[in-house]
């Protein structure tokens, strides 16, 4: 399977071929997405919650991330990998936005970064994008700054809301986003924004008029023991397995079936005679 670029993206937009994104924050998820066949992987700040713990995704830092986002790459060939910039390593100039787009491209070998909301991450954009650093844009719900949303909320529900997140989209394309991302928000939002869009959309709770869609591994997979969202769609039970494999394990451990004679070394019959005496 040939490497997926952001022109192999674009040209599945224009055919009308759906793109397939999925986040992937470690060695064996990479290579599980990479297995399914995705087109694009996005080492989102939401492992901050998912395999961190942390209770929002404000709290990673650049180092966690690159950490993360370094053994998706080794376990990652073929999808185009996106590496989400975590709050507060981009906002405050396009200097500090450059030099962190810079660390995840060599420290960690992403193809792209993403950052979020309209506003000053607009001129950001634009700056990483005439230093040679690809940007994904992500409009709507953008959990770092969620509190000053209200929380976690659909947005753009009032007229005046879907026009602020139709803005944020078009802003972004103009400043040379090659993607973006767009998150909880009414499929009429979507419907709207999408005739003017000449980048590939990639939604996530926000309908089925986007150019592709993303969820979280975790979520998807019914790992993540949180709450899920009202678009996670769980295609598995991985929590449950896991816990009854863990269960079993320890039940035969304390019984002592575990471990049997098919799982215990011997040494050969004149080495054991030797040692014995
Ligand atoms: O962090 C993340 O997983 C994301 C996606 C949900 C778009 O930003
Ligand atoms: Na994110």
């Amino acid at each position: 399977r040939p490497r997926v670029t952001l022109g192999a993206l674009a040209a599945k937009k224009a055919a009308g071929e759906p793109i397939v994104m999925v986040t992937a924050c470690d060695f064996p998820g990479a290579q599980i997405v990479e297995a399914a066949g995705v087109d694009t992987v996005l080492v989102g700040d939401s492992a901050a919650m998912t395999v961190l713990g942390y209770d929002s995704t404000v709290p990673v830092t650049v180092d966690e991330m690159i950490m993360l986002t370094s053994a998706v790459r080794r376990g990652l060939w073929a999808p185009l990998l996106v590496a989400d910039l975590p709050f507060g390593s981009y906002e405050a100039s396009d200097e500090l936005a450059i030099a962190t787009a810079q660390r995840f491209i060599k420290e960690s070998g992403a193809d792209a970064v993403k950052i979020e909301r309209g506003g000053t991450t607009v001129e950001r954009a634009r700056a990483l994008v005439a230093a040679g650093i690809p940007v994904v844009g992500h409009v709507g719900l953008t959990p770092q700054t969620a509190t000053s949303l209200g929380g976690y909320r659909a947005q753009g529900r009032t007229a005046d809301g879907a026009l602020r997140v139709i803005e944020d989209a078009l802003a972004l394309q103009d400043a040379g986003c090659s993607m973006l991302v767009i998150e909880a928000v009414p499929a009429e939002v979507t419907r709207a924004v999408m005739p003017h869009m000449q980048i590939p959309v990639i939604g996530i709770g926000a309908g089925a008029d986007a150019d592709g869609q993303v969820l979280v591994f975790h979520d998807l997979l019914g790992i993540y023991g949180g709450s899920a969202a009202r678009f996670v769609k769980r295609y598995a039970d991985l929590r449950t397995e896991m816990v009854a494999g863990v269960s079993r394990y320890a039940e035969e451990v304390r019984g002592g079936e575990y471990p049997a004679v098919e799982h215990t070394y011997s040494m050969r019959a004149d080495e054991a005679e030797a040692f014995a005496a």
